[in-house]
């Protein structure tokens, strides 16, 4: 039995679809909801930023793990694409084009838009190759200054300054809550949470979930453009 044998069962790729799917949801959220820290200043996001990297090693691990879960999501979703493909009749294709919405029939598409957009994002951030301008400044603090950290706040601030960057996160941003407003539906559906009273409140959800996601994210590129955020830096 070797690691990929699951793919030969739909259910059990489906389950698995969703067992990633609800880890990633997870770290979607919560690290929005960290780094809308930076609406707040300089010292309180670089903080929390230094507050992760002295995670060290266990920072790696969770790493790692996002990292196993991203690929096996993915590897999963061309499986059960193809899989979906070759056994749909051609009879019933019409009927199940109208019956899906916009963001069903761009899943696959979404989500190659969504890596594309993560492998920048980690060149723009994390590796600091992207724009080398931004990256490695330090910030002193503590008291007269003594201790130095990454200055974090000043990476972000004078990234999304530049105005195609922040619509490059924008647009990501919106491919990640279309994708997020189907894929929240269809976990509820292979967990066999669903019923005449109950979807229609996982849909509601599954819509209120991807719009303060992209609430959220689109809300720290666009004050930063606008000079709304970051103005004194
Ligand atoms: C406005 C939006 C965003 C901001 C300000 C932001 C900020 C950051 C920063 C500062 C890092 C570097 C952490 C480090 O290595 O020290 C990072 C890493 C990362 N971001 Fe984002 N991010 C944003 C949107 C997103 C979105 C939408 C996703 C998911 C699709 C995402 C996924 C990741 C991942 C996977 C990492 C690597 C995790 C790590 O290095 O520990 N980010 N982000």
């Amino acid at each position: 039995m070797g690691l990929f044998s699951y793919l030969k069962s739909t259910i059990l790729s489906k389950i698995v679809m969703a067992g990633t799917g609800v880890i990633l949801v997870l770290f979607v959220f919560g690290h929005m909801v960290g780094n809308l820290q930076i609406l707040i200043g300089r010292e309180v996001f670089n903080t929390y930023a230094h507050f992760l990297q002295s995670l060290g090693e266990l920072l790696w691990l969770v790493r790692i793990f996002l990292f196993i879960c991203l690929i096996l999501h993915i590897i999963t979703a061309i499986r059960l694409y193809f899989l979906n493909k070759s056994t749909k009749p051609a009879k019933y294709q019409v009927k199940a084009y109208v019956r899906s919405t916009l963001s069903s029939r761009t899943m696959i598409y979404g989500g190659i838009a969504i890596f594309l957009f993560l492998v920048y994002h980690l060149l723009h951030f994390t590796a600091g190759v992207a724009d080398s301008s931004i990256y490695g400044h330090v910030e002193r603090y503590g008291p007269l200054g003594i201790f130095e950290r990454q200055d974090a706040y000043y990476m972000v601030i004078a990234g999304f300054r530049s105005v195609p960057v922040s619509l490059i996160y924008i647009v990501g941003v919106i491919f990640l809550a279309m994708h997020l407003n189907h894929s929240v539906q269809s976990m509820f559906q292979t967990l066999s949470i669903a019923g005449p009273r109950l979807t229609p409140v996982i849909v509601r959800f599954s819509r209120i979930f991807a719009f303060i996601v992209a609430t959220g994210y689109i809300l720290m590129p666009l004050t930063i453009m606008l000079g709304i955020v970051g103005g004194g830096l």
